[in-house]
């Protein structure tokens, strides 16, 4: 006999019911939690065999990269699979300092700090250093992490509209004066659509305010800039002008964790007080092992750097000549597409699965009700007859769409 959940009555546990009901009838398929086997790659086996891969942020093909798997195994093999405490009492391992110390050099900070999640960075970074006699200025599309931080700080909130630096130096003018402290949150590059904010003129603005800036670097760095740097270099600004530079491990870094850097009493106070830090066990050896043998592997290859950035405008470029509208004057490997209706969207993704290519679709709510949309990932690794073939594909298919109205 089956048992009735105690939560098949909970409101949000009945409408997520009803959309799974909806996607199997309408799409036959919930493209999401689908297993891989192997590396998650410029290509993917879902079980049938090779796709080309756009679904996954392993942007410099550094996930699977044999000296980075080596590191994690060696880690393995000395520290064993975890640090079995907090850091700040018994799970400190030698791997944790050099890693953070890379980190600050290869970007230029005095200092940084590396947690278990890119996630949990955000949140109790945000939550830990500002609080409710405090003002926080957001980006309107800023990431979920971001928001959690904001809300649990309990500071005064306000978003800017995307991008726009002209709404946010009105909205300084007019409440930075009823505030001691304020910070300002931006992303180095947005993930949903692949664009920049323009960095320069933020960061001015922020210092004319005399404000704190806070920028998620989790999809720029080792992407932006000649050598992977971020958006600071690709702006062609010094490092270090930012107050508060988050990063992940989880992408570039081939890894999961997340960082902070910036200015040494910064760092010092999240290390010893940030709750997420502090009651959270260390960061695991592997993970440790593995973004450090990523990031040097990025410092003596920036080459993979600039085949990313090729191979993201190359991406655009075979986009644009196969008939669809996308920004060619892009340059970040991030490309979407915008479907609007979710279920057409996730048909579409299922099509160009039988087509070979792997492109998740994303909907609400991670975009707007009628945003859903393809995402295109682009990675260092992919040929330029990958790019080309998914190009052909995904504009085949929505032409034929197209002219079936
Ligand atoms: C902008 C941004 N910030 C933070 C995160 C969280 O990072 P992680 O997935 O490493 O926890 C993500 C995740 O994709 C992200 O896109």
């Amino acid at each position: 006999m089956t048992r009735t959940s105690r939560f098949s009555s909970v409101p949000g546990v009945r409408k997520l019911e009803r959309r799974i009901a909806t996607q199997m009838g309408l799409a036959d398929r919930i493209p999401f939690f689908q297993p891989h086997l192997g590396i998650n790659g410029a290509s993917i086996d879902l079980g049938e065999g090779p796709l080309v891969n756009f679904s996954s942020y392993n942007y410099l093909g550094l996930s699977g990269h044999h000296e980075v798997s080596s590191a994690a195994k060696a880690a393995i093999d000395l520290y064993g699979t975890s640090v079995s405490a907090s850091r700040i009492v018994s799970g400190e391992i030698p791997l944790h300092r050099e890693l953070e110390q890379e980190i600050a050099q290869f970007l230029g900070a005095e200092d940084c700090l590396v947690f278990v999640g890119g996630y949990n960075t955000n949140v109790t970074t945000i939550a830990h250093l500002y609080g409710q006699r405090d003002l926080i200025v957001y980006d309107e599309l800023s990431h979920n992490s971001l928001m959690s931080g904001i809300q649990l700080s309990k500071s005064e909130r306000v978003a800017f509209p995307h991008n726009d630096v002209a709404a946010l130096d009105g909205l300084l003018s007019e409440r930075r004066g009823d505030f001691g402290r304020v910070l300002v949150v931006t992303e180095g590059l947005y993930s949903m659509h692949g664009d920049l904010p323009d960095y320069e003129r933020l960061l001015a603005t922020c210092r004319r305010h005399d404000v704190d800036l806070m920028v998620d670097e989790a999809h720029s760095i080792g992407v932006l800039g000649a050598t992977g740097r971020g958006i600071g270099e690709f702006s062609g600004l010094p490092p270090g002008g930012m107050d508060i530079q988050m990063g992940t491990l989880s992408k570039s870094l081939a890894s999961c964790g997340g960082f902070i850097a910036g200015d040494a009493s910064l760092i010092r106070y999240l290390r010893f007080l940030a709750p997420g830090f502090i009651f959270s066990v260390g960061l695991p050896p592997a993970d440790a092992a593995a973004a450090l043998a990523a990031l040097r592997v990025l410092k003596r290859e920036p080459q993979r750097v600039k085949r990313l950035q090729e191979n993201s405008m190359a991406f655009r470029r075979c986009v644009h000549e196969a008939g669809l509208a996308v920004d060619t004057q892009g340059i970040t490997p991030i490309v979407s597409i915008v479907i609007g209706d979710q279920y057409e969207c996730m048909r579409i993704s299922h099509e160009l699965l039988q087509l070979g290519v792997h492109v998740q679709p994303v909907i609400y709510p991670a975009v707007p009700i009628n945003g859903a949309l393809l995402r295109f990932f682009i990675s260092a690794d992919h040929t330029m007859a990958q790019l080309e073939m998914a190009a052909g594909k995904l504009a085949g298919l929505l032409m034929a769409r197209n002219a079936m109205g």
